[in-house]
């Protein structure tokens, strides 16, 4: 089968590899469709993501497909079923594991990242991360399944109202995810602000969200009651913080340069109560995103706009590609 390699720091390969092999709680799965993302940019470049990627590695933590085979242990997935995985495998053992916090685990393994994922043909994961697909979703909305995860995961540590305002700021496929799963979740006023006039149509169209293009106009102040950051800049940080207004909850959800640093008055924080809350990734969401594609309130098709092939992923992540709102590498279509 063919395998797309990270075998070096921005060295990818196209390769002939086995079929892999599973143990007796693992599966087997047929990959349909391969999201890709700016962690695959980081890993590509040898940064980490969730956690680092040795090579050779096969990355693809975004993923779907029809399982191929299971192993004998296993119970809540059969050949045939359209799956799509949640990439993060946890210990179980540590403290943070043990507590209810397993996204902060110690010992952190993740398909597409510590161990091969989604840009082969064939890929293995436990059965404790596979999920099955509902037939009324497509296999490539499937793939973006781990991405509306981890905005999910956001939203579940902020306390929703529907009387609340909110503000996305980032027009990127995550913060375009945030727009729709804050109106799922009963916002009834949501903003997304960013810089692509044509992204931020496509919302207004397809998802009935307010916007704001910052390169032309304000972001109001002391105006919104969820804001979120899904940018990872200083400057759009420091942003958000303006934009809060009382009692706001503020979440930083964009990724950062590891020494960069945001500046924040700490009398602006008390006057306005505010509450500012980190996000890393996606524990115990995946079913509801699941259901949110099964019922429309979540839709990521419209925000996709490359499907690519093995041989185009470089251009990506080297960032040759130019304008990019979704990215999906199609490894064996709908079929798989
Ligand atoms: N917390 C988590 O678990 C988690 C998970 C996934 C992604 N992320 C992070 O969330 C952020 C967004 O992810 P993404 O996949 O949407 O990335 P993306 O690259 O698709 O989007 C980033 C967007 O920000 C916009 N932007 C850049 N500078 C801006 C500015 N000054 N003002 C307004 N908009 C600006 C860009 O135009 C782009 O649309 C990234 O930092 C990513 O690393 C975090
Ligand atoms: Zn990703
Ligand atoms: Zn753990």
């Amino acid at each position: 089968m063919k395998a797309l390699v990270l075998q070096g720091i921005k060295d990818l390969a196209v390769q002939e590899y086995d079929v892999p092999e599973i143990k007796p709680d693992e599966v087997l799965i047929h990959t349909a469709y391969a999201g890709i993302c700016g962690t695959d940019k980081a890993l590509y470049a040898g940064l980490p993501g969730s956690a680092s990627a040795v090579p050779p590695i096969v990355l693809g933590h975004e993923n779907s497909g029809v399982v191929a085979k299971v192993g004998d242990a296993v119970t809540n997935v059969k050949v045939g079923d359209r799956v799509t995985v949640d990439p993060n495998i946890y210990c179980g053992q540590c403290k943070y594991c043990r507590t209810s916090r397993p996204e902060l685990c110690e010992h952190l393994d993740a398909v597409g990242v510590t161990r091969d994922g989604g840009f082969e043909e064939y890929f293995t994961a436990p059965a404790k991360v596979v999920y099955q697909v509902p037939d009324n979703v497509s296999l490539k909305a499937a793939a973006v399944v781990e991405p509306i995860s981890c905005a999910m995961h956001g939203v579940d540590l902020l306390t929703t109202h529907p009387y609340q305002k909110a503000l996305v700021l980032g027009d990127g496929f995550e913060g375009q995810l945030f727009a729709q799963i804050l109106k799922a979740r009963g916002i009834h006023e949501v903003t997304l602000a960013g810089r692509s006039d044509e992204k931020l149509a496509n919302n207004r169209e397809h998802f009935g969200v307010k916007t704001i293009n910052t390169t032309k106009e304000e972001i109001p102040a002391d105006a919104f009651d969820i804001v979120v950051e899904a940018v990872g800049l200083p400057q759009t940080q420091e942003q958000c913080l303006a934009a809060a207004a009382k009692g706001a909850q503020v979440l930083m959800f964009g990724v950062g340069n590891p020494d960069a640093k945001f500046s924040v008055n700490t009398y602006d924080v008390f006057k306005k109560q505010l509450t500012i809350q980190g996000a890393f990734i996606n524990p115990y969401t995946f079913e509801d995103s699941i259901a949110l594609l099964a019922s429309g309130k979540v839709d990521p098709l419209p925000l996709f706009s490359h499907e690519l092939a093995f041989n185009e992923v470089e251009d990506f992540v080297s960032g040759k590609l130019g304008k990019v709102s979704k990215a999906v590498v199609k490894v064996g279509g709908e079929e798989a």
